[in-house]
């Protein structure tokens, strides 16, 4: 079965603006898109730059827009699209395109650092780990899901309107340590997220959770923060 996919292109180093190629592919229903990039690079046009490092959902390294909207290409078969056997395929939005469809994700992982991702917790250690009961552990479980694809956050609106915004994946990596009963750091997070920079550029619009290949309830657990702070508030 032939697909026909337009692909977006940019080589910074010899085109003055971007362009797209079409190819054609031998593709089955069952094929994974980045198996047809694949394809691509391999039998047509090896200059073709894509990132895909685990090829099963697990490194977060093939996101992009495919037929309008972000996705994991390692997740969707061809299949999967209902525009018959032709695909349009353009680099995650928001950041900038280092070649075709590479983008630029050292502002994502900037904001991602910016909320300390990793357990604060100054209290003395015990003789042997920091115990936790499984229902405060299930409390942020569905945060432990987000791989950093990015997805979420360059399909916010937000972060267009408001550049200084964190974004829905480094609120959430927030939420993780907030609900995590063995960090210690929990007001000092809290304060950070208090502004329109952190939880309240959050305008509940549900995009990161659409896209989120996950299923992360993104909005619902930003939601959470937001009542965390309200109630903060009221028993100052
Ligand atoms: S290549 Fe790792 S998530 Fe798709």
């Amino acid at each position: 079965m032939k697909s026909t996919f337009i692909i977006y292109r940019y080589n910074p180093t010899v085109d003055k603006e971007a362009h797209y190629q079409e190819f054609t592919v031998d593709a089955g229903p069952t094929d994974k898109i980045v198996d047809c990039l694949n394809k691509i690079r391999w039998e047509q046009d090896p200059t073709l730059a894509f990132r895909a490092s685990c090829v099963h959902g697990i490194c977060g390294s093939d996101a992009m827009v495919i037929n309008s909207r972000v996705d994991l290409a390692c997740q969707k078969l061809v299949r999967d699209y209902k525009t018959g056997n032709n695909f349009v395929v353009e680099p995650l939005p928001f950041f900038d395109v280092i070649k075709d469809l590479v983008v630029d994700l050292e502002p994502f992982f900037d904001r991602h650092r910016s909320v300390r991702p990793h357990l604060i917790n100054d209290r003395e250690p015990p003789d042997r780990e920091r115990l936790q009961d499984s229902e405060t552990q299930q409390s942020f479980e569905p945060a432990l899901r987000c791989i950093l694809c990015a997805s979420c956050t360059s399909s916010c609106p937000i972060n267009r309107a408001n550049p200084n915004y964190l974004g829905p994946a480094a609120l959430l990596r927030a939420f993780r340590y907030i609900y995590d009963s063995r960090d210690s750091a929990t007001e000092e997070r809290l304060t950070q997220l208090d502004n329109d920079e952190g939880v309240w550029g959050c305008k509940s619009m549900w995009w990161c959770t659409d896209v989120c290949p996950k299923g992360i309830p993104v909005t619902k657990c930003l939601g959470q923060i937001k009542r965390l702070l309200k109630q903060r508030e009221k028993n100052k």
